[in-house]
């Protein structure tokens, strides 16, 4: 029977989301609000797209929280499977005291799962009417990546690889790439691709190893520390940088990004290849918009607002402005 699914992504990419929904799943939907998708009539026999669409952030499904559990039971089990998650499933109650007893002792004896407030699959709202499986279910596709305070969401990873539309052999470069988010989601689209991982901070470093190794993809990303204002890598030999740029908060600071901002971008206009794209993420906008007006060679194409987690960074997506080595006259 189809179903009615909400799906939610990075506030900024819906419409790219929806784009690719429709071209590669057929798929048609409607923005319902910022981030939120509702999508009418899905297969149940084709939630495939929920595993492959990494921009895609939580599921949810409408709810009536007076009717009985089983049909929404029936539901989530085939979404969680979809996304590879484990029977039983944890979930939690959004509600009232009083209700949020009632609805437990309900979930807990019709089907079995496990009441896990802390450590949650799937969120029953009773108020929005609405069963979610959250962001800790999508960790099944991933398998549970070492992270650190400032790596970036994986959905925000997902829309920045979508802007940066990676050709299949492409070699692609994070000179800030924390624990290699931005390398381990490229490798679920690009199975052919390549990949330069560097960042300044060796526990970061060590993480992003960690992370390949895990997933058997030491032999594709070439991890190591290093300055992103000089990277060991060749002039004009990658083809697509992707990254989150430190945003002078959590990580660095204004003053720090004025200095570090500008040698960043001439490096990247070194390595770059004649036909490059960068998407470059952060919310130092102005200091970003300064240091890459000063960079010879390279321009701004594209700016996308994208909020999360309380910020709300612009990706910029640059190319050549011409080709390298020429001056400009
Ligand atoms: C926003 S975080 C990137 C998060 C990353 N995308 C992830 O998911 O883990 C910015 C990163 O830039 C790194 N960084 C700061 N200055 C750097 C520099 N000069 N060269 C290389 N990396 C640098 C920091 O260590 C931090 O890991």
């Amino acid at each position: 029977m189809p179903v009615d699914l909400i799906v939610t992504c990075a506030v900024g990419f819906e419409d790219l989301v929806r784009g690719d929904l429709l071209q590669e799943h057929g798929i048609r939907s409607r923005s319902l609000a910022p981030g939120e998708i509702l999508l009418q009539d899905v297969a149940e026999s084709g939630l495939g797209f929920l595993s492959s669409t990494t921009a895609l952030d939580r599921v949810a499904v409408p709810w009536d929280p007076a009717a009985a559990p089983q049909s929404v039971v029936d539901v989530v089990r085939r979404l969680a499977e979809s996304v590879g998650v484990e029977a039983p499933v944890r979930f939690r109650v959004q509600a009232a005291a009083d209700v949020r007893e009632q609805v437990i002792a309900r979930f807990t004896d019709v089907a079995g799962w496990v009441n896990a407030p802390s450590d949650w699959q799937v969120n029953l709202d009773v108020e929005q009417g609405v069963a979610q499986l959250g962001p800790l279910a999508w960790a099944a596709r991933f398998g549970t990546l070492r992270r650190l305070p400032a790596a970036t969401p994986v959905a925000v990873v997902a829309g920045l690889l979508r802007l940066a539309k990676c050709a299949p052999h492409d070699l692609l470069l994070d000179p800030c790439a924390g624990v290699a988010t931005v390398s381990i989601v490229d490798s679920i689209d690009r199975p052919d691709g390549r990949g330069i991982a560097v960042d300044l901070d060796v526990e970061a470093v060590d993480l992003a190893r960690q992370n390949l190794i895990d997933r058997g993809l030491q032999g594709r990303v070439e991890v190591s520390a290093g300055d992103a204002t000089h990277l060991a890598v060749e002039d004009h030999s990658v083809d697509r940088v992707v990254t989150d740029l430190p945003f002078g908060k959590r990580i660095g600071s204004n003053s720090n990004n004025i200095e570090l901002y500008p040698r960043v971008m001439r490096e990247i206009e070194r390595v770059l290849t004649p036909g490059g794209r960068c998407v470059l993420l952060t919310d130092d906008k102005r200091v970003f918009k300064d240091a890459l007006a000063r960079t010879r060679g390279l321009k701004i194409v594209r700016e996308q607002v994208v909020r999360y987690h309380g910020v709300n960074p612009s990706a910029y997506v640059v190319t050549r402005s011409r080709a390298p080595g020429r001056r400009a006259r």
